[in-house]
């Protein structure tokens, strides 16, 4: 939600042009985190040649310019270039040093407008500029302070008080600097940014760029994700890399390329040396130097004043992906790329769990970040799965069968629902939470509540690094590559895979359901497999799509493991292909939504081969009593079963494990939703109103 990036190259020529187009990049591949307004920063000068009389840094003759637009990042890149013609921008002109700072808006505070967009200005001259990933839940309170004190504000955005605090902060810190003649009189940007972070409360990951310190960035964070990229340049060429990982203080003439973003997508194409940026940490890139700052916010606030920052090493990691993840390759869409890349995320993510015979034929599943912790949730009074949209469903179709083996109780909480009721958890709960991001907040929030009440917390995701993956106790990456499409589609497969491997690791130590756990774990190699089969039904489900393209509603009726699948199907239709969609529990039918049911309101329903067969069996019958319009999923060749006269039409799906039937179902459901947003004409990856990762409340 949101995404913020910085680019700054260090005593490496880069035109300005070469800047731009790095920066609209970086945009590009955060898009999908939010796509309602962009913008951007940069110098107008290459030299900075004044000196602050104030500060004592150098300082830039003309403030940094800034750009903004309301839409898709095209439409900023258009606009940049057409200002600064009219600025008679030299695009050629060539920088040693300069700090670019970019973000991609989802709007909180504010209408998309330019002047909503980030980066937000501490006003006139552009002392200190900002952009933020997050929410200032203190603004109104600082707002009306900085208004006390003469500020004037024109966004209606939280993030405006981040820079004129920033300015307010700096010119106080100048003052008794001046009056403290014996004293030091250099204020440094670090303390100006720390300052601000003690006064904010909320989520934040933001960057600062100020003229005050040209050439120059800092970047914190406290609850978003923030990472910084470093590529060190070799002296004679600017493409090798010769980056040695201990000495992370690089030293100052050595020519680099330093980056800082909200997530590695934005990276990956440049270097894959990175740091993930920790809470209360303030990253300081000056003189071709990167220092990072730490100190306690809590505290600071708690004590009223600055309290002495350690200054902190960490090594680099390394990124495990490759720049055509991020790429959509043959595909027309991140989405159709993501579905139809299935067998294959499934495989990564089974790869190394699985073990299959043996001398002894010993058939079971390794899940490292768990083994430590098997016993403790067996012993369990109750599991809870935790998590929201399509992470949430994922855990509900892994619930029968982890409920089957562990014989434990499972509990399925939506965060925001378990936040607003501050349901009951307990010491002896097992809580696991399930995000594809890791980054949720409301997942986030759950996951601080349930540490704080003392339950073993077990994360579930597929960003390695993220804030839920850092903060539980143990868990597992599901590791299906990155999903860019905002609408989650292979990441859920994984996570059902994940948890059923996770319900064969808990139900380990029964004899009895060996015979079981052995069946699904065949089932599961050969899972990638069925993938490829039922991903044939492409084009019929292309045409399905034509039938249904003007529908005003289509419901989806699923029981028992195939519930979820209704829920996921139907969140998915109403997601892209903007067309009012609802996934029912078949048991409810007689309940109420069976009220709708007349010859035009299409219904898929889902009666693949399991225990709830029949009586899905004989929802269809009632259905048809009533001359619904069916759509009916069943298992291959039993479509005379489903359908005995003949009037319905068919979806046939390869058979499965029962358990496992969730993740082959869902496919010709996502197709179907595929091929409605395309015919629909809507935006098939950047759904209207929504963000891939949902970091706000
Ligand atoms: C739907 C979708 C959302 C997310 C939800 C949780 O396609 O993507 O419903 O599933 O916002 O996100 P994560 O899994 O990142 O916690």
């Amino acid at each position: 939600m949101c995404g913020i990036f910085a680019y700054l190259n260090y005593n490496v020529f880069r035109e300005r042009r070469y800047i731009l187009e790095l920066l609209f990049n970086g945009l590009r591949r955060l898009e999908y985190r939010g796509y309602d307004s962009s913008g951007i920063s940069i110098d107008s000068d290459p030299f900075p040649c004044l000196t602050d009389p104030l500060s004592k840094s150098p300082i830039s003759p003309s403030p940094p310019l800034v750009f903004r637009q309301e839409g898709k990042i095209e439409h900023l890149v258009r606009t940049v270039y057409q200002e600064a013609d009219g600025m008679d921008l030299n695009m050629e002109e060539r920088f040693q040093v300069h700090a670019g700072i970019a973000h991609t808006r989802w709007a909180t505070h504010g209408v998309p407008s330019p002047r909503n967009s980030h980066p937000q200005s501490s006003g006139a001259g552009n002392a200190f500029l900002v952009v933020h990933n997050g929410i200032i839940t203190n603004y109104a309170v600082l707002k009306e302070t900085l208004i006390r004190h003469g500020f004037e504000f024109e966004s209606e955005t939280d993030t405006e008080v981040i820079p004129k605090l920033a300015k307010f902060v700096f010119d106080k810190l100048m003052e008794h600097k001046a009056d403290d003649a014996e004293g030091d009189q250099n204020v440094s940007f670090s303390q100006v940014v720390m300052e601000v972070m003690r006064q904010l409360e909320g989520a934040y990951a933001l960057i600062f760029k100020s003229p005050h310190y040209p050439n120059e960035l800092i970047a914190c964070k406290r609850g978003s994700p923030l990472l910084l990229g470093v590529k060190e340049l070799s002296e004679d060429s600017n493409n090798g890399a010769s980056f040695d990982d201990s000495e992370f203080l690089m030293k100052n003439e050595k020519p680099k390329e330093l980056f800082f973003a909200s997530d590695a997508n934005a990276l990956i194409e440049h270097t894959k040396k990175v740091l993930v940026i920790e809470d209360n940490e303030v990253v300081h890139l000056k003189d071709g130097s990167v220092s990072i700052l730490k100190f306690d916010t809590d505290k600071a606030k708690s004590v009223g004043g600055l309290p002495r920052p350690a200054s902190v090493q960490r090594a680099l990691s390394v990124l495990e992906m490759e720049v055509e993840q991020i790429k959509k390759g043959s595909y027309e869409h991140f989405m159709q790329k993501e579905i139809h890349e299935q067998p294959e995320s499934l495989t990564t993510t089974m790869r190394g769990r699985l073990i299959r015979g043996g001398s002894c034929n010993a058939k079971g599943v390794l899940l490292g970040g768990l083994k430590d912790h098997l016993k403790t949730i067996r012993r369990s009074r109750r599991v809870i799965f935790i998590g929201c949209g399509t992470s949430y469903n994922a855990a509900l179709a892994a619930r029968p069968f982890l409920e089957e083996l562990s014989g434990v109780p499972v509990s399925m909480e939506l965060a925001s629902d378990l936040l607003d009721r501050q349901g009951p958890i307990y010491r002896e709960d097992t809580a696991v939470f399930v995000s594809q991001s890791g980054e949720t907040a409301d997942t986030l929030l759950a996951l601080e509540y349930a540490l704080k009440n003392g339950a073993l917390c077990v994360g579930i995701t597929n960003t390695v690094g993220s804030a839920i993956a850092r903060n539980t106790h143990c868990g597992v990456h599901i590791n299906a590559g990155c999903e860019i499409g905002v609408a989650s589609t292979k990441a859920y497969t994984s996570q059902i895979v994940v948890m059923a491997m996770l319900a064969i690791a808990v139900g380990d130590d029964a004899i009895s359901s060996q015979s079981r756990r052995e069946a699904v774990i065949d089932g599961l190699f050969d899972l990638p497999n069925k993938v490829r089969e039922v991903l044939k039904l492409d084009d019929e489900m292309k045409d399905l799509a034509k039938l249904l393209m003007d529908e005003q509603s289509l419901l989806v009726f699923g029981r028992g493991y195939n519930y979820a699948t209704a829920l996921e199907g139907a969140l998915k239709v109403k997601e892209v292909a903007l067309m009012h969609s609802e996934g029912i529990l078949a048991g409810e039918m007689k309940h109420g939504p069976l009220a709708l049911v007349d010859e035009t309101l299409p219904i898929v329903v889902i009666a693949t081969h399991d225990n709830c067969f029949s009586k899905q069996q004989s929802v269809i019958q009632q259905l048809h009593a009533r001359k619904g319009r069916l759509i009916v999923m069943c298992s291959k060749g039993e479509a005379s079963l489903v359908c005995p006269s003949g009037s319905c039409r068919v979806i046939e799906v390869p058979q499965v494990e029962d358990c496992l039937q969730p993740v082959i179902n869902i496919i010709p459901l996502q197709l179907l939703a595929y091929h409605l947003t395309v015919l629909r004409g809507y935006d098939v990856d950047q759904p209207r109103n929504l963000a891939k990762s949902v970091t706000t409340q």
